[in-house]
């Protein structure tokens, strides 16, 4: 039996900016997808889902998840009418938009058929295999999911760019806060480059401030600067919010935490819906701003970013 993991991710600055090369912080979080694969009765493959969900996710992402399934298979040179397979996904990371659970199981099932089979993939061609498979779900995907969801840790992550990882003086606690909404990450990325193309220098103008921004957060990361790392996140959900990828349920929750004392707060990942991002250090305040979110009736994850995996 084959075993692998992916880790799941929370961006903490340039979401959608980033498919279009600008840099973006991406931090992976102690949560994970696990895979299972042994040979199957066949013919073909099955996959037996016992990941824990938001609810409505797997099935909304069924059709896609299959099609990734069968890309993972091709990219890894495996071909399931040879060799019938069944795939087990599990783990503690939530199946839930804007925390990597695609790409965190698109990594896992790679490195499960790695190991099962005896491919003695890297790093490298684990996180190729997975960007593979993660266009099935969002078209043209930057890489940063699966990026994030094979190597772990702080990176610094440009399109087409080696990863930069970032080390900072000590972990730091923040929330996630689950709007419930399965979301569509080709739909949001679908949006934003129609409204780029019809409205150019207002665009153009929010993409230079969220490179800016970008480059502020790494030196204010690595200074362990956090109430203005807090700050930047303020902005850059601004921006998220201008470009029309932000919904009410996320700018309730981004208002909830700064309310309860978060340094800052954003929707991360694709948006309209999924999930938002707190920076709380401390468990006192991290406790603090999961409980206000909690007591709405939303579901928190308390995590920490900057993590050496
Ligand atoms: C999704 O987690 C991140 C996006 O920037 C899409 C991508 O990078 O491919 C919205």
């Amino acid at each position: 039996m084959g075993f692998g993991i992916g880790f799941g991710k929370v961006i903490l600055f340039g979401e959608h900016f980033v498919v279009y090369g600008l840099p973006s912080i991406v931090s992976a979080i102690d949560k994970k997808t696990t895979a299972l694969v042994e040979i199957g009765n066949g013919p073909g493959w099955s996959l037996e889902d016992r990941r824990p969900e938001t609810p409505g996710y797997k099935k909304e992402k069924l059709e896609q998840q299959r099609e990734s399934i069968a890309k993972i298979l091709k990219a890894a040179g495996v071909d399931p009418l040879k060799t019938p397979i069944r795939i087990i996904l599990g783990g503690d990371l939530v199946a839930a938009s804007g925390i990597g659970a695609s790409a965190a199981s698109c990594v896992a099932i790679a490195r499960a058929l790695s190991d099962e089979f005896g491919l003695g993939y890297s790093d490298e061609k684990i996180n190729e295999i997975a960007y593979e498979g993660e266009r099935a779900y969002h078209g043209t995907p930057s890489g940063v999911d699966n990026t994030a969801a094979t190597y772990g840790g702080l990176l610094w992550f440009v399109r087409g760019k080696p990863i930069e990882r970032i080390s900072i003086k000590q972990p730091v606690e923040i929330v996630m806060g689950n709007t419930g909404i399965v979301a569509n990450t080709e739909a949001a990325v679908a949006g934003v480059r129609a409204r780029k193309q019809k409205y150019t220098e207002k665009y153009d103008e929010i993409f230079r401030e969220a490179e800016r921004l970008a480059y502020s957060a790494r030196k204010a990361l690595i200074d362990y600067d956090l109430r203005k790392v807090g700050r930047l996140m303020d902005e850059n959900h601004k921006l998220l919010q201008e470009i029309e990828v932000s919904c009410r349920e996320l700018d309730f929750l981004v208002e909830l935490a700064r309310e309860n004392g978060a340094y800052g707060a954003k929707m991360t990942g694709g948006g309209l819906g999924g999930n938002m991002v707190a920076l709380t250090p401390g468990e006192d305040l991290q406790e603090r701003v999961a409980k206000a979110i909690e007591k709405e009736g939303f579901e928190a994850l308390r995590t920490r970013i900057g993590v050496v995996s």
